[in-house]
């Protein structure tokens, strides 16, 4: 089993203290360690170095040495360019065949939190021999508390014990908010913890299926590669293959997990002061409460503000309704296309 981490996303909603030139899987959100390096590191202390990989884009390799001394550099693999997961994955399945290896892969985000990783790796285990067969994918499923709409649905076939597998009938990624309800008292309905666990053939074969322009782009030289990767579409890999593959296995898992993926996801790990706000730097919040208060470069002053997002960097500043965290991506994005 190999375990490989991706860590080449944008992390937009986390402006600005995530900004393009380092995402939010170089940044420590809830530690001293950043979110790559807590999840290279729990890896690290189970499985001998050489099983762990890193897959990010080429901009981010001098940050990802940077931040893992400890890792040798043959164990990095670097995308081209941004082109989100489906390709990403693409590639790690490409190079790993190229060597003529096809053990068992676990493809592992980089922005989670999974505190107790021993728990995870039990049911890592469990899925290697499932995913060992051919054209056979493992996902872990995390029982859905809320109607969420920033992550996939996995609807299993019956029901079963947390920590055995079944089948997967369909994967429904990032559904609208209505659909998120009608999943959510659906009964064998699962969040997508991300964590998918099979080998790099598997992948090619759904690949060359379901997405065989990508496929074919990364069949020829390196050169070929560069050239052929800026122009793939930008999709993730729920869409190029989960949501099409017919072999999904699921394994309800039990630990503690989140996706960092917003400033309001830090109310469910960070620990909230008298007030209920989160605040971290040099700040002073009066009259003021629910907001999370973010100051890296001057001290902030917040005065009868509840429930904003406040984060000032040397990057920008933020003032946003809680209730409007949504828009952060698709401003970002704006701000981008003007530079
Ligand atoms: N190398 C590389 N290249 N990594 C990437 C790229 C890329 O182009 N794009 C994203 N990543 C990394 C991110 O850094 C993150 O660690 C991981 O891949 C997942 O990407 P996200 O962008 O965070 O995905 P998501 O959270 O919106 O959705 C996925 O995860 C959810 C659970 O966390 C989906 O799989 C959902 O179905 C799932 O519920
Ligand atoms: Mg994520």
């Amino acid at each position: 089993m190999k375990i490989v981490i991706m860590a080449g996303g944008k992390g937009n909603r986390f402006w600005p203290r995530s900004v393009e030139g380092k995402p939010k899987q170089f940044l420590a959100l809830t530690s001293e360690e950043t979110m790559l390096q807590l999840t290279y590191r729990r890896f690290a202390e189970r499985l001998p170095a050489g099983d762990i990989y890193v897959v990010t884009a080429e901009r981010y390799r001098a940050l990802v040495m940077e931040q893992l001394p400890e890792l040798d550099e043959s164990n990095l693999i670097c995308e081209p360019d941004q082109r989100d997961t489906g390709p990403c994955v693409a590639l790690t399945a490409q190079r790993f065949l190229r060597l003529g290896e096809d053990d068992v892969l676990v493809t592992m985000p980089s922005d989670h939190h999974i505190p107790h990783i021993g728990e995870l790796f039990d049911v890592l285990r469990k899925a290697e021999p499932i995913a060992a067969r051919d054209r056979t994918i493992v996902t872990l499923g995390i029982t859905p508390t809320r109607p969420e709409t920033n992550y996939g649905y996995i609807e299993a076939a019956a029901d079963v014990s947390f920590d055995a597998a079944h089948r997967v009938r369909s994967f429904i990624e990032k559904p609208d908010i209505d659909k998120a309800r009608r999943l959510l008292k659906t009964p064998n309905v699962y969040w997508n913890s991300g964590i998918f666990i099979w080998k790099p053939s598997t992948i090619a074969h759904y690949m060359r299926q379901h997405q065989p322009d990508m496929w074919n782009a990364l069949q020829g030289s390196e050169e070929e590669v560069r050239t052929a990767y800026a122009d793939l579409p930008k999709l993730s890999v729920d869409y190029a293959i989960l949501e099409k593959a017919e072999h999904i296995y699921n394994i309800p898992v039990r630990f503690e997990w989140d996706d960092l993926g917003s400033w309001t996801s830090l109310e469910r790990i960070r620990e909230a002061d008298a007030d209920g706000n989160i605040v971290h730097g040099d700040v002073y919040a009066t009259e003021s409460k629910g907001s999370i208060i973010f100051a890296e470069d001057r001290r902030t002053v917040v005065i009868g503000a509840s429930d904003l997002i406040i984060v000032s960097t040397a990057e920008g500043l933020l003032v946003c309704h809680k209730s409007q965290e949504h828009a952060i991506k698709s401003m970002v994005q704006r701000l981008e296309q003007h530079e």
